[in-house]
């Protein structure tokens, strides 16, 4: 297969031995080995950030001196900026808490907003941390089922949902953009959320630290825009973290506009003794930039030929079928058709693909027959990957 390289999303770097979950875990974590398995498995990116956010750590690096951070006024200001400038939210600097990650940003929501055996609805197949942090925290993963549209994409089911309440419930952490498959939701649907949330008295969480990774036509619309008449029970999260791939630097961004509930929230924040990563928050400043918007079209522009290389490929396989991506690059793929049981579908994969694959299960329900493949990696391996596959399934061509 020819790919042009041209960009610097094209240039493969080695990151075994970096002590990376990625690749050097790869073989404990999914049992994908070999010098040439792909890891296409947690999700962040084999790609450099922006020059800004690399010139930003080598000027702490030469300074030297990594001490306390005392001021975060800087940090919020360019939340602020970034939020208001790509997303037109308007959001008050003053109700952004800084987690250790937005995971960790979950859990405290968790703890800060519900009781132990609540029931917390998830939209499933939907990122899996989600679940894990609600089991650990001995409260209910209650799951409402997405169905697949007429589109071969997510699609929200409300009606149902209405009769699997149990009054249990006290929380919803909405995934928005949707991992996996990329769902961008319309100002439509986030409303039917909102209501939902308002008709069983649900605090809404909306995860949307995918919202700048959005392929055209498609337009990411925050939640205090879509619905601002959830605000008084709304909490938003959001990083820097997926759109430049600086996961490592491990902080997410819990934003309460309604003053209980940040109250409940700060002191969750301080029995927690939480406080701020010094580089981190250099790297995000200097993402969070005009130079780093520029970056990210660019990275968004790749995503988008990795995306329709891997789905052109992986749809020409009878029986498999890549749900189309709208945003992110976690491709969400469906084996069912192939007749195959999971366990060889697995086998497949990871023995002879060579592949290391997120396994569907994980994902929740809706998960069961479905593989989640990171495209966020240059194209020419994405290119070896789409003819490794096509080759594990020969048999069925
Ligand atoms: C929806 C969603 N939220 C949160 C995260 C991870 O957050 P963090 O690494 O900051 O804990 C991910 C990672 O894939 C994600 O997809």
């Amino acid at each position: 297969m020819n790919v042009d390289l041209t960009t610097d999303f094209d240039r493969i770097i080695d990151r075994r031995g970096t002590q990376c979950q990625k690749w050097d875990m790869m073989e404990a974590r999914c049992g994908v080995a070999g010098e040439d398995a792909l890891a296409m498995w947690v999700a962040d990116m084999d790609f450099r950030s922006p020059p800004e956010v690399r010139e930003a750590l080598r000027q702490a690096a030469e300074h030297g001196v990594f001490g306390y951070l005392g001021d975060e006024g800087p940090y919020r200001e360019a939340i602020r900026w970034w939020m208001e400038t790509r997303h037109a939210w308007r959001l008050d600097p003053d109700h952004v808490f800084t987690t250790h990650g937005l995971v960790n940003g979950v859990s405290l929501c968790l703890q800060a907003l519900t009781e132990p055996g609540d029931g917390i609805v998830l939209m499933t197949p939907v990122y899996h941390a989600f679940s894990r942090a609600i089991r650990a925290n001995a409260r209910e993963v209650v799951e409402m089922p997405l169905t697949i549209g007429a589109d071969g994409c997510h699609a929200m089911d409300i009606d149902a949902w209405e009769s699997a309440m149990t009054g249990r419930e006290r929380m919803l952490i909405l995934c928005s953009p949707h991992n996996p498959g990329g769902r961008v939701w319309t100002r439509d649907e986030l409303r039917q959320v909102a209501d939902f949330c308002r008709r069983h008295d649900l605090i809404l969480v909306s995860d949307e630290v995918h919202h700048d990774l959005v392929f055209a036509p498609h337009a990411h619309v925050p939640m205090p825009l879509a619905a601002p008449e959830v605000a008084d029970r709304l909490v938003m999260l959001t990083a820097a973290s997926k759109t430049f791939n600086i996961a490592g630097e491990h902080i997410g961004n819990v934003t309460i506009a309604d003053p209980t509930l940040r109250a409940r929230f700060a002191a969750r924040m301080q029995a927690s003794s939480i406080s701020a990563n010094f580089l981190g928050q250099g790297m995000v400043r200097a993402a969070y930039s005009p130079e780093g918007a520029e970056w990210v079209g660019e990275l968004v522009g790749y995503l988008d030929g990795n995306r329709r290389l891997f789905d052109d490929g992986l749809d020409a396989i009878p029986g498999v079928r890549s749900m189309p991506l709208q945003s992110t690059y976690l491709a969400w793929v469906d084996f069912s058709g192939t007749g195959m049981t999971a366990d060889e579908v697995n086998a497949r994969v990871g023995r002879v693909a060579r592949i290391a694959a997120s396994p569907g299960p994980a994902f929740g329900k809706g998960g069961e027959s479905w593989l989640r493949f990171n495209l966020g990696m240059p194209r020419v391996q994405i290119a070896e990957a789409v003819e490794r596959l096509q080759h594990a399934f020969t048999d069925l061509q």
